[in-house]
């Protein structure tokens, strides 16, 4: 009988937590429990998902960056159903289909005019191993630099550059010649780019981990320094491209040329896995140097048309709905919104991003009452304050959020890009609420506490969950 995806739903509904501990990683599972998070998804619309008991969660994980869109964007989808009904001739392998040249086509055309070919692969991770082995292919030179709080993904190349020590830790030796420099320092890349070995420095214009921004000035140094020294600057684009931060490509705030340009997450309109790298004519030809090296880097998934449908289709939403206008606007009013709670509440010291990448930055109170709070909560484990706060702005108001990194007392949100107003009051009014609890009251306190001891009672112990964005 074919397989019936309603049926099968329908059937094993609940299944969801005990299969996952069955058969794939039970400890997210168990870190999922712990927290609370535990819930029952069945349907996902635009900035909102819905549960089995017909609760709405507002999403401000947005897949970590996938649903620029909202889920399920109605344009998208009748492109993906057309493109199934066409039965197309998918992954031919020896040909030249036309819809990867459109989409090449369209996103050259939104990069700087040194930006001329595109290479597609599958994911973010991928598009950071194309981007080190197209560096040191173009420039014959062994190094690559890499930021402290860096996340370029978890394959072994991309993990070689790596800015966190957790991610690393235990799975051996990993690409040889990648040295870290701490972001936003000239001076330090400066330094490691003088001897005239580094192929490429990688850097993400905004840091995902952290929400991390660049001083004034740091970019240009940068652009000048990689260029003196023949560096290839690697913008990843993953997380901070297609409009999230108010403009198509992040390191347009900053007038930067990069050599090479990684690019996923929105790009596959939240359907379809799909990456991409943008690269210089001389950098591309360095690899394909000859028919005999046509297909020196490839993979076999990478041009796929279903993934090139809703590549181009989400780049005409892109165009019909004005969408990088349109987060750049929610972005001020989100800037707007939190400003109040900023001047009202110690802990929350500021706010900052581009756009629609914001992290909430909570730090040590003024006041000695607080401090002491601050302190007991700081003594059990760094951070904690941050967690202690997604924690009742998933309980008790349904908005889906996360601590920006490990060790950091920052909340992370990524909206999709589609969030308007109300999605923004509708969040600041939260915050408020919860933000006014732990500066005034002991229900916060309470309610984290609870919900720690009934999830130790249900299985014992609890770790925030090293979320890879
Ligand atoms: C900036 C950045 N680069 C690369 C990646 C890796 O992407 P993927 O998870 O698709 O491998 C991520 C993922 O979060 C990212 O945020």
């Amino acid at each position: 009988m074919a397989f019936d995806v309603a049926k099968a739903l329908e059937e094993r509904h609940g299944e969801n937590f005990s299969l996952h501990k069955e058969y794939l990683n039970p400890q997210l599972a168990r870190v999922l429990e712990t927290l609370g998070f535990d819930r029952l998804y069945v349907r996902g619309e635009g900035c909102y998902l819905y549960d089995d008991k017909g609760e709405r969660y507002l999403d401000f994980l947005a897949g970590f960056g996938v649903y620029a869109l909202g889920r399920g964007h109605p344009a998208v989808k009748k492109a993906l159903h057309q493109a199934i009904d066409l039965d197309l001739p998918n992954m031919v392998q020896l040909d030249c289909a036309l819809l990867p040249g459109l989409l090449a086509e369209k996103l050259v055309a939104r990069a700087h005019d040194g930006l001329r070919r595109v290479y597609f692969c599958n994911s973010g991770t991928e598009a950071t191993e194309a981007a080190i082995k197209f560096a040191r292919r173009a420039t014959g030179r062994p190094r690559v630099l890499f930021c402290d709080h860096a996340f370029h993904g978890l394959t072994t190349g991309s993990l070689a550059l790596n800015g966190g020590k957790d991610f690393r830790e235990g799975f051996g030796q990993l690409l040889p010649g990648t040295t870290q420099v701490p972001f936003g320092d000239a001076d330090a890349l400066a330094r490691e780019l003088r001897s005239k070995d580094v192929a490429a420095f990688v850097v993400e214009p905004i840091q995902g981990k952290g929400v991390n921004v660049a001083p004034e000035g740091y970019w240009q140094s940068v652009q000048e320094l990689c260029r003196r020294h023949g560096t290839l600057l690697v913008a990843d684009e993953v997380q901070v491209g297609m409009g999230r931060t108010g403009k198509f490509f992040a390191h347009e705030h900053y007038g930067l040329e990069p050599d090479i340009v990684t690019l996923s997450k929105a790009l596959s309109g939240g359907y379809v896995p799909v990456g991409a790298v943008l690269c210089t004519e001389k950098v591309f030809m360095s690899v394909y140097s000859s028919m005999e090296r046509a297909m020196v880097h490839s993979t076999t998934f990478g041009r796929n048309q279903l993934a090139m449908v809703a590549g181009l289709a989400t780049l005409e939403v892109f165009d019909d709905e004005q969408i990088v206008e349109q987060a750049r606007r929610t972005g001020e009013a989100f800037d707007a919104a939190l400003a109040p709670l900023v001047e009202r509440y110690e802990m929350l010291h500021a706010v900052r991003g581009k756009g629609l990448i914001i992290g909430l930055v909570f730090d040590k109170p003024r006041s000695r009452a607080l401090r002491l709070r601050w302190n007991a909560l700081e003594a059990v484990r760094t951070a904690l304050f941050s967690q202690m706060v997604v924690v009742p702005l998933f309980h008790r108001h349904r908005i889906l959020t996360q601590v920006a990194a490990d060790n950091m007392n920052v909340i992370k949100l990524l909206p999709p890009l589609v969030a308007g107003q109300e999605e923004v009051d509708y969040f600041a009014a939260a915050l408020d609420d919860v933000l006014r609890d732990a500066h005034h009251g002991t229900g916060l306190l309470m309610e984290f506490g609870t919900t720690m001891a009934k999830s130790a009672l249900r299985r014992g112990g609890s770790k925030q969950v090293m979320a890879p964005t």
